[in-house]
């Protein structure tokens, strides 16, 4: 019987679906060096690469070191898991092929090895060697984590909504949404809540992912020393980026955030203008604040008509929580539509005309505006909300 092709050895098929497993999960380990490139122009891409600003194993606060320390371990095992069976595979390819002329009807089967205790016995305990290897590293540092957050944490409000995110400081009456201010080597303590689904909030560099659940009874923690700046000579805070990592629907992939990390000064600075009314500098911005009247049932900008309505809104029994992110300083965002764009004019106009085209299942209206128009509400709230700090 001509039967070239067909692997005879009974190993083969084993080894084949261990190294599958082995090879998945090394692809797992390679997509830490993948991540979000943010802030593109156009389409929502992905590319990977080591110094994206999404990846996992640079990690920058204690917390994320230990857990990039027990995934190093992890990798390491893994390669070694990967070399062990693929040698040995290969050799069984090689060594037992069928060759043309081969008789396999009339052919004895390979030794059979069910039961040989020897055997039984390395298989079972050198797997148990391998994640004891592991598992000791991953209990040293789950334990080591502190249970409470340190006293005179900065407290962070985190409210994850489909599909973005509001940051609430309750200690500074400030909200804002999809930025997280923090000042550097600083204890920062999150409370995560969900306005809607399940999500989760990440930021890689800084740590692992806590799950942001609905129901006021569901409020999950998170807290970490935030790392000190790259590059202290530079004023304006240093950008990295966050994800939520819980596929919550439709723009799941979309729902990012960046946390921004400031010296303490440049943070208190931060604090203490961003809730200051915008300033209108031109006809233009003028326009553009009477505008805003028809987006504020959705958007608040702290020191105007809206702050009031938010207010009232949220005396309504039950309360009536606005939809839409507070846009207070708006103009100091690098992005919109929740890091998926630059915030600039076109970015704004598009997102503004036809979020739907941006987002899919975003709850933002779409507002045919003339460009006149398009451009008032821009400069209103791209200019006249930026703040000096
Ligand atoms: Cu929110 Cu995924």
């Amino acid at each position: 019987m001509k039967n070239s092709g067909v692997f005879r050895s009974r190993g083969v098929s084993w080894l084949m679906h261990k190294l599958c497993f082995t090879l998945g999960s090394m692809l797992v380990t390679a997509s830490a060096f993948g991540g979000n490139k943010a802030f593109d122009d156009g389409d929502y891409t992905v590319k990977a690469t080591l110094s994206s600003p999404m990846n996992t194993i640079a990690g920058l606060t204690e917390w994320a070191q230990s857990i990039n320390h027990v995934y190093g371990i992890t990798s390491i095992v893994l390669v070694l898991v990967f070399f062990a069976v693929s040698i040995p595979l290969i050799y069984a390819i090689y060594k037992f092929r069928v060759s043309e002329d081969e008789d396999l009807i009339n052919k004895k089967p390979p030794k059979q090895v069910h039961g040989n205790v020897v055997l039984e016995f390395a298989w079972t305990i050198v797997p148990v060697i391998l994640l004891l290897f592991i598992a000791i590293p991953t209990w040293e540092g789950i334990f080591s984590r502190p249970v409470k957050p340190p006293e005179g944490a900065l407290k962070i409000k985190v409210i994850g909504h489909q599909w973005w995110w509001e940051f609430q400081y309750p200690e500074l009456g400030i909200t804002t949404a999809n930025e997280v201010h923090l000042p550097e080597n600083t204890p920062v303590f999150f409370e995560l809540s969900s306005a809607d689904v399940i999500h989760s909030f990440w930021i890689p560099q800084f740590g692992g992912k806590k799950d942001v659940l609905p129901g006021a009874d569901a409020v999950n923690q998170m807290f970490f020393t935030t790392p000190k700046l790259a590059n202290p000579e530079k004023a304006g805070g240093e950008y990295y980026q966050g994800q939520c990592v819980e596929l919550c629907g439709l723009s799941h992939a979309l729902m990012r955030f960046e946390a921004v990390l400031h010296s303490k000064q440049e943070f208190d600075s931060w604090a203490k203008v961003h809730n200051q009314p915008p300033v209108i500098a031109s006809e233009l911005e003028k326009k553009g604040e009477l505008l805003f009247a028809q987006c504020q049932v959705c958007h608040t900008i702290s020191g105007t008509p809206s702050e009031d309505l938010e207010k009232q809104m949220l005396a309504m029994d039950p309360p009536a929580p606005k939809q839409g992110p507070n846009l207070t300083s708006f103009g100091d965002r690098r992005t919109l539509g929740a890091g998926t764009r630059k915030n600039t004019y076109e970015n704004f106009a598009k997102w503004v005309r036809e979020p739907q085209s941006i987002k899919q299942g975003a709850t933002m209206t779409a507002f045919n505006l003339s460009d006149d128009d398009m451009q008032a509400i821009a400069a209103y709230l791209r200019f006249s909300t930026a703040k000096n700090y």
